[in-house]
């Protein structure tokens, strides 16, 4: 039942967490508050569903699985439309205030008091998908002009609903991180302004805002579990969703927060990188990984202060293990709803089941009866093209 997953090649590097400030005053409790009491007020705002892998946790004896199910979030397909669309907004605010010479609030910026100061300002951002798609949506939303950098292997389908949120689009040639650079570049030469999902020396503001939004998400976990999980485990790119949630939790719960174990592609493994080097550490990207929006090299700086704190385990999980999931949550195989997800989604969840089958792991991990873990399905079906494929067992090229 579990072959793909018992017979994975995993790489672990057990971490100490130290709880020290970042996650309380890097990404503090009052950011994370302005950010909802925002994002809850939007149109459209509906706390996303979280789903018990009941079958799964049976099959594993594992205690409890809580999947919080990105899919349905704004319309938009992930969790990245609470980050990226704020951090549009906090931006203009910044931005209108200064030239303006006083404080605009973003009740003014959602009313379109100053439109036409507005829509002078260009964002500008990389992506792999999810965040270019908040991002354009937020500047259509509140205004202002929108380009999106892609990089070569990016699909044609995710490149089309950012422009049909009104973005330009720009494919470069190379990776993720150059598209990240090449963003660095034109916002210098232009004057435009860059929303990231990902930090660096001396850039950090926007990233945070993306942060705090997604910390949205994480009090929805908390508000609605009886008590403390046991584990989470979290995919990382960047690492902007993992530290996060992870801060959201060491708040509402301190001590009895979660044991947090970091889930990446081995083609993609920044974050694991850093932990055996104690220091944010770039790898090079040889072949792009199927879970695109974790096709990262370099790790965001402000992410990492935050995951360098908090992170018990670091794991890599291979491509391989990517389509069975898939295919077994949309099956309803591990649960009783079907559950349809993306490649990304289910980075986290493929590490608990390989981890939960491989008995050094289980035992280092702590995984057993009386375990109950939370995982964040972070997309739905960002990409059909992509889903069919795996759905049709063609996982090889699933790619778009
Ligand atoms: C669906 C999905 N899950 C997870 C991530 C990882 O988030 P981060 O880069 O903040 O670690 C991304 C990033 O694009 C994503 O699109």
């Amino acid at each position: 039942m579990f072959t793909e997953f018992e017979t994975a090649r995993i790489d672990h590097v057990a971490a100490r967490p130290g709880f020290g400030a970042a996650a309380t005053e890097t990404l503090t409790r009052d950011a994370f508050d302005r950010a909802e009491a925002e994002i809850r007020g939007w149109q459209g705002y509906e706390k996303t569903p979280m789903y018990a892998l009941d079958t799964l946790g049976d099959a594993l004896g594992i205690g409890a699985i809580h999947y919080k199910h990105e899919g349905p979030r704004f319309g938009l397909g992930s969790f990245k439309a609470l980050g990226g669309a704020y951090a549009v907004l906090c931006t203009l605010q910044r931005e209108l205030s200064k030239t303006l010479g006083h404080d605009v609030s973003p009740a003014d910026i959602r009313d379109g008091r100053y439109a036409e100061q507005a829509a002078s300002i260009t964002v500008i951002s990389a992506t792999d998908g999810n965040h270019g798609r908040s991002v354009a949506w937020g500047a259509s939303r509140f205004g202002a002009r929108c380009r999106i950098y892609i990089h070569a292997e990016v699909s044609a389908f995710r490149a089309e609903a950012m422009r049909e949120l009104g973005a330009e689009v720009i494919r470069v040639d190379g990776d993720y991180d150059y598209s990240v650079a090449q963003t660095r570049v034109d916002a210098e030469k232009h004057g435009w302004f860059i929303v990231s999902d990902t930090s660096w020396p001396g850039y950090s503001q926007p990233p945070l805002d993306v942060l705090a939004g997604y910390g949205v998400m994480a009090r929805e976990i908390v508000r609605d579990l009886p008590e403390p999980p046991s584990h989470v485990f979290l995919q990382g790119g960047v690492g902007g969703l993992a530290a996060a949630v992870a801060a959201v939790f060491v708040q509402a719960w301190g001590t009895a927060a979660p044991r947090v174990v970091i889930v990446e592609p081995e083609r993609a493994a920044c974050l694991i990188a850093s932990a055996r080097a104690h220091a944010p550490t770039s790898v090079k990207i040889e072949e792009e990984t199927i879970m695109a929006g974790l096709s990262c090299g370099e790790p965001s700086e402000i992410a990492w202060a935050v995951l360098a704190e908090v992170s018990h385990d670091f794991i890599t999980i291979p491509d391989t293990v990517v389509a069975p999931a898939v295919r077994a949550l949309a099956d309803g195989v591990w649960s009783t709803d079907a559950i349809e997800a993306g490649e990304s989604a289910v980075a986290g969840l493929c590490g608990l089941v390989c981890a939960a089958t491989q008995k050094d792991l289980r035992d280092a991990l702590k995984l057993d009866e009386s375990a109950r873990i939370v995982l964040i399905g972070s997309e739905g079906v960002t990409d059909p093209d992509v889903f069919k494929a795996i759905m049709a067992g063609q996982d090889a090229g699933a790619k778009g």
